[in-house]
């Protein structure tokens, strides 16, 4: 066998196994926010009525005004459904941003006004929440979404 031979399918193995395992990790970040599980959807229900409806709307529409940046720096809050801009972050993302709130976003120009939900909330209740989130988009947002978590799911879970 000649060495370039040899090299190529090493090369093929190593991209191969690269890809399994992306689509694995991937496999169970979808799996924890999965919205066809009807039992942790109705638990994501329950949590959201109790600890997002009041900024984010019990419709998820959130403020009307969503995009309009307020005197003091912050905005209000944003629709949770497909007209926001949540299908965007992957799942570790929105993860992240429930558990700290947007302390960690705040910026010269922007002042969060959503605490986290870490002290109050365990994993399970935010994997919960996600998930019927999720499950309140268009199928075909879910799949827009889940490509972003493609890409954006490596990182710290
Ligand atoms: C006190 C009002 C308030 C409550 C309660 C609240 N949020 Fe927020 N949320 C906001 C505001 C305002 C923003 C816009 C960004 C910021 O201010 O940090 C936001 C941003 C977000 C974002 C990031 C933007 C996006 O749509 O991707 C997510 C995700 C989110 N909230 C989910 C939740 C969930 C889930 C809960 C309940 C566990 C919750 N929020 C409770 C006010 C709130």
């Amino acid at each position: 066998m000649s060495r370039t031979f040899v090299l190529l399918i090493i090369g093929y193995l190593a991209l191969a196994g690269g890809a399994v395992g992306i689509m694995f990790i991937n496999g169970m970040f979808a799996a924890k926010s999965n919205v066809d599980n009807a039992e942790r959807v109705a638990h994501g229900l329950a949590i959201y009525s109790e600890h997002c409806a009041a900024c984010h709307g019990a419709d998820l529409k959130g403020d009307p005004d969503w995009e309009t940046q307020r005197a003091d720096r912050t905005y209000p809050p944003p629709p949770q459904d497909h007209t926001g801009h949540t299908w965007q972050h992957s799942d570790a993302e929105l993860f992240d941003y429930i558990r700290d709130g947007g302390e960690r976003f705040e910026r010269r120009a922007f002042k969060t006004a959503m605490g986290g939900y870490g002290d109050v909330l365990n994993s399970a209740d935010i994997w919960a929440v996600i998930a019927y989130v999720k499950s309140r988009w268009p199928k075909e947002f879910v799949a827009k979404q889940a490509r972003a978590n493609f890409l954006g799911g490596l990182h710290n879970h």
